[in-house]
C-alpha cells in the first residue's frame, strides 16, 4: 500500500497517510487521522477534493466523459433496460435476470403506487400554484409518518421494501403535487399502466384545461413518448456524491427515518446550481430570444462583473461533454425525426449557445460543456411536460439512486455522523 508524507514547514514534524486504491480513477489518501495524528485538519470549500465515503454504485471519469451504474456505460443501460429494471439494478445490485424478473418488480411497483388516503388530504394546505419541489418534499417527509417501520430496517427485505415503496409512489407524488397546484382533481393510478404510462396518465388524465381530449375524455399516451420519458429517467438515476446525494447521506447519518433523509435531498435538488438548473435553461433559452443574441449573452456568461451564468452547462466532476447531456441530445434529434416535434426555434438557439461557447476559449480552458440540464428541458417540454414539473422528474429519475446511497450508507458498519469542522476567523 502505497502512503503519502505530509511535512508541517512551521515545525518540521512529518506524518504518513496510507493511499487507498479505487477500483477506478485516482488514489485517495486516507486523512481520517489526519486531526487525531497531526492536530491539523484539512480545508476544502465544496468538498471539491474529498470523498465522504466509499461507493460501489456509480462511477464518474470527469476527463473521459463516462457513467457507470454498478459498471456499466450508462449508454448501454439506456439502450437496453426499462428505467423499472434500472430501480432493481441500483437497489439490489442485480439486473433482472429474465423477462419475468423484470415484470415482477414492475408488477410490485404498480401495486405500491397508490397514497394513503390521509397522504392526499394534506394537499389540501398548499396554495395555488405552489411550486412542485416544495410540495413533493413536504410530501415525502409525511411519508415518514406513514411507513414508522422503515425506522430500523434488519435486513434486506426490509431495505427493499423501504425502497421499493418510495420509488412507487414517486411519479405519483409527483403528478398530485402538479394538479393540486392548478386546481385539478386527482387521478388515481391504474395497474394496468407501466410505470413511466401511469405517471402520464395520472398527469394528463381529464379533466385539465392544459391538454387537448378526445370525446370520451382520454389523451392520448404514445409508446414514443413513453420511450423517451423512460430513457430520461434511467440518465438520472444516479451520479456520485453529488449536492442531493450528499444532503441525503449526511442526514440519513443522523440516523433519521430513511425517507426524512430524503426528503432533504429533493430540497438540495431544488437549486438551480443542481438540478433545477433543467427549468432554467428553459427559462434562460426564451429570454435569449433569438440566435442573433446569442454572442450577447455568451459575453455576460464570461463577464465577472454580470452575475449571470450560462444555464446547463458546467459541472464540478466532468471537465469534458457530460455523457448525459450527449445521449439525450442523440434522443432529441431521433425524437424529432420519429414525429415528437422538438420546439425548432428553442432547438435553434440551444445549438448555436453550444456552437458559440465550445468555439470560445472561456469555456474551454475551464471545461465548461453542457451537462444533463442543457437539453432535457427541449424534450420534456415537446413530451408537454409543464416546465415546473422538471425538477420533479429529475427526482423520479434519482430516486433509486438516493434509495441506493441510503441503503448503502446505513449498512457500512464504519460509516459515522456527518461533522466537518471549521476554519475559525471569528472574535
Ligand atoms: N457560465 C459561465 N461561467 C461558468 C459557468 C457557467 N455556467 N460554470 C462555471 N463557470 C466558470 C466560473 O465562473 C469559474 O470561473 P473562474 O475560474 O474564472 O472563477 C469557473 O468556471 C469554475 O466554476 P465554479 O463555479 O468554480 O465551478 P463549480 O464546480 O463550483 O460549479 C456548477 C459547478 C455546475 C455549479 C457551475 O458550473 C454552474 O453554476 N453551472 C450552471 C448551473 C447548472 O447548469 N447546473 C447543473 C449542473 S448538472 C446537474 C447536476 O447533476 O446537478
Amino acid at each position: 500500500m502505497g502512503t503519502v508524507t505530509l511535512i508541517n514547514n512551521e515545525t518540521g514534524q512529518s506524518f504518513d497517510f496510507d493511499l487507498i486504491d479505487c477500483t477506478r480513477g485516482p488514489k485517495a489518501v486516507n486523512f481520517s487521522k489526519l486531526f487525531e495524528n497531526a492536530g491539523i485538519f484539512s480545508y476544502d470549500p465544496g468538498y471539491g477534493s474529498t470523498a465522504g465515503c466509499e461507493s460501489t454504485i456509480s462511477y464518474i471519469d470527469g476527463k473521459k466523459g463516462e457513467l457507470l451504474y454498478r459498471g456499466i456505460p450508462i449508454e448501454q443501460l439506456v439502450e437496453k433496460y426499462k428505467f423499472t429494471d434500472i430501480c432493481q439494478f441500483l437497489i439490489s445490485d442485480s439486473l433482472p435476470k429474465n423477462d419475468e424478473e423484470s415484470k415482477k418488480f414492475d408488477l410490485e411497483l404498480r401495486h405500491r403506487s397508490f397514497l394513503h388516503e390521509k397522504l392526499k388530504r394534506v394537499f389540501d394546505v398548499f396554495p395555488d400554484n405552489a411550486h412542485s419541489m416544495a410540495t413533493l418534499s413536504a410530501i415525502v417527509s409525511v411519508l415518514a409518518t406513514l411507513y414508522a417501520n422503515h425506522k430500523d430496517m434488519d435486513d434486506e427485505d426490509d431495505y427493499q421494501t423501504m425502497a421499493r415503496r418510495i420509488i412507487a409512489k414517486t411519479p405519483t407524488m409527483v403528478a398530485f403535487c402538479y394538479r393540486n397546484s392548478v386546481g385539478a382533481p386527482f387521478i388515481e393510478p391504474d395497474v394496468s399502466k407501466s410505470y413511466v404510462e401511469n405517471f402520464f396518465y395520472m398527469l394528463r388524465g381529464y379533466p385539465h384545461s392544459r391538454w387537448k381530449y378526445g370525446l370520451d375524455g382520454e389523451q392520448e399516451i404514445t409508446p414514443l413518448e413513453i420511450e423517451a420519458l423512460d430513457k430520461i429517467l434511467t440518465l438520472h438515476a444516479d451520479h456520485g456524491q453529488n449536492a442531493s446525494t450528499t444532503t441525503v447521506r449526511n442526514v440519513a447519518s443522523t440516523g433519521v427515518h430513511p425517507y426524512a433523509a430524503i426528503s432533504s435531498g429533493i430540497n438540495a435538488l431544488w437549486g438551480p446550481a443542481h438540478g433545477g438548473a433543467n427549468e432554467k435553461v428553459l427559462a434562460q433559452l426564451h429570454e435569449i430570444g433569438d440566435v442573433k443574441n446569442v454572442d450577447k449573452f455568451i459575453e455576460r456568461a464570461k463577464d465577472k462583473n454580470d452575475s449571470f451564468r450560462l444555464m446547463g452547462f458546467g459541472h464540478r466532476v466532468y471537465k469534458s461533454y457530460d455523457p448525459r447531456a450527449k445521449t439525450l441530445k442523440k434522443l432529441k434529434d431521433e425524437l424529432d425525426k420519429k414525429g415528437i416535434r422538438m420546439d425548432a426555434h428553442l432547438s435553434e438557439i440551444a445549438q448555436k449557445v453550444e456552437e458559440v461557447a465550445l468555439s470560445d476559449s472561456y469555456f474551454l480552458e475551464r471545461g465548461l460543456y453542457p451537462n444533463v440540464d442543457f437539453y432535457s428541458g427541449i424534450i420534456l417540454t415537446a413530451l408537454k411536460i409543464p416546465r415546473e414539473l422538471f425538477t420533479p422528474i429529475f427526482v423520479m429519475g434519482r430516486m433509486p439512486g438516493w434509495c441506493a446511497q441510503l441503503i448503502e450508507h446505513d449498512k457500512n458498519p464504519y460509516a459515522r455522523i456527518t461533522r466537518p469542522r471549521q476554519v475559525y476567523l471569528g472574535k
